[in-house]
């Protein structure tokens, strides 16, 4: 009787902790993890985040990028709608951007140069005679450290990257980290927080591109936007702001209706001549609660973007020439993604009228921006 009862209770006892790691574990096991390789002797991995509709989102600690996007068309037939490369050596061969977290000063730095606080500093030219997207070491070309988080609602992931002082000529030993959590909703929601011990400069973005026919399915040009900006920053010919904000009123910038991407950017505008389509910082109404959408009618894939940011720079992919070969051996040709990314407006550290970028040891930098993808 007495071994009985031992028994039963031992069942009961381990069906107790079976049951409590299995709580513990909810949001380990909505992420997998596997080995992408290895970077400067740290571990590179990929991470597989499942929602509960069964959508994926891939994501690895190098350049804390977004891999790949798996989302339905409405009639719910999954595709990837995101840049990215199978293996960890097409992200070093590569590309340097697809998916990344750029900083810390995303988009351009006018030659190379800014002052803080009476201190001239100086940056690496990647871009002409500009400093692009934190230079050519920025924190795109990093292995973050990464953390599978338990116990949230949501699977979700955070890297984090320690800068040193100096590091790539920007001040402060600088720590940045984001979060990127996975909703049900079929929303990526990017959660930045960075850290100095020393007065610096900060634009931090993600860069990820996108079609949303799937990638390597044409162009983008017949995908329709949506930009709640009324105004953008026209740019020189090194694609540095010229202190000007520009109304959209007017121009093929007026993305305030929706508007194919394709269908004014031939047009002899300017701006357009010179981004060699659109590649400009759009200045967003910030009044309402997405800031940018855009839309396939084919696929009836929709992708709306929600930030804290003052920013968003619409890249059409003007760089892109098919000589980038990602995911599933899809060739990524001239325009055949487009980029929103969410930031401080490009060159700020030199534009005393541009909203400030100084980060100070006193107050965090903390921002948020939301991929949420849908059907229409
Ligand atoms: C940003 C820039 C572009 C280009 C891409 C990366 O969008 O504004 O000019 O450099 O990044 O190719």
């Amino acid at each position: 009787m007495k071994r009985e009862r031992l028994i039963l209770l031992t069942a009961v006892a381990l069906a107790f902790i079976g049951l409590c790691s299995c709580g513990n574990n909810k949001a380990k096991e909505m992420v997998t993890t596997e080995n992408f390789g290895s970077f400067e002797g740290q571990e590179v991995s990929l991470f597989t985040l499942t929602n509960k509709k069964g959508d994926v989102v891939k994501l690895t600690n190098y350049g804390a990028a977004i891999v790949e996007i798996n989302v339905p068309d409405r009639n719910g037939d999954k595709g990837n709608v995101t840049f990215g490369y199978e293996t960890l050596d097409g992200y070093l061969e590569g590309d340097a951007y697809f998916g990344k977290v750029v900083g810390q000063f995303a988009n351009r730095v006018a030659k190379g140069k800014f002052t803080l606080d009476g201190v001239e500093y100086t940056l690496a030219l990647n871009n002409g005679p500009n400093s692009l997207h934190g230079g050519p070491t920025g924190w795109h070309s990093r292995a973050w450290t990464a953390e599978v988080l338990k116990g949230t609602d949501f699977p979700a992931v955070k890297f984090t990257y320690s800068k040193p002082d100096m590091e790539e000529g920007y001040p402060g030993n600088v720590v940045a980290e984001v979060v990127y959590t996975w909703t049900d909703d079929d929303e990526l929601i990017m959660d930045y927080k960075v850290t100095t011990d020393r007065r610096t400069v900060i634009n931090i973005t993600n860069h990820a591109y996108f079609n949303l026919h799937g990638t390597g399915n044409g162009d983008i040009l017949d995908h329709e936007a949506l930009i709640r900006a009324s105004a953008f920053t026209p740019v020189d010919s090194t694609l540095i702001p010229t202190g000007e904000l520009r109304p959209v009123e007017g121009t093929p910038f007026d993305f305030r209706t929706p508007h194919l991407i394709g269908e004014r950017i031939g047009e002899a505008y300017d701006q357009l001549v010179l981004g060699g389509g659109y590649d400009h910082n759009f200045v967003l109404d910030n009044v309402e609660q997405v800031d940018a959408e855009v839309y396939d009618p084919s696929t009836g894939r929709v992708i709306q973007v929600i930030t804290d940011q003052p920013g968003v720079q619409l890249y059409t992919g003007n760089f892109l020439d098919g000589t980038q070969t990602g995911r599933g051996g899809k060739v990524y040709q001239y325009r055949s993604g487009f980029c929103l990314e969410t930031q401080h407006y490009p060159d700020s550290p030199n534009q005393a009228s541009f909203p400030p970028v100084i980060l100070t040891p006193e107050e965090p930098f903390l921002s948020s921006t939301t991929y949420k993808f849908g059907v229409r």
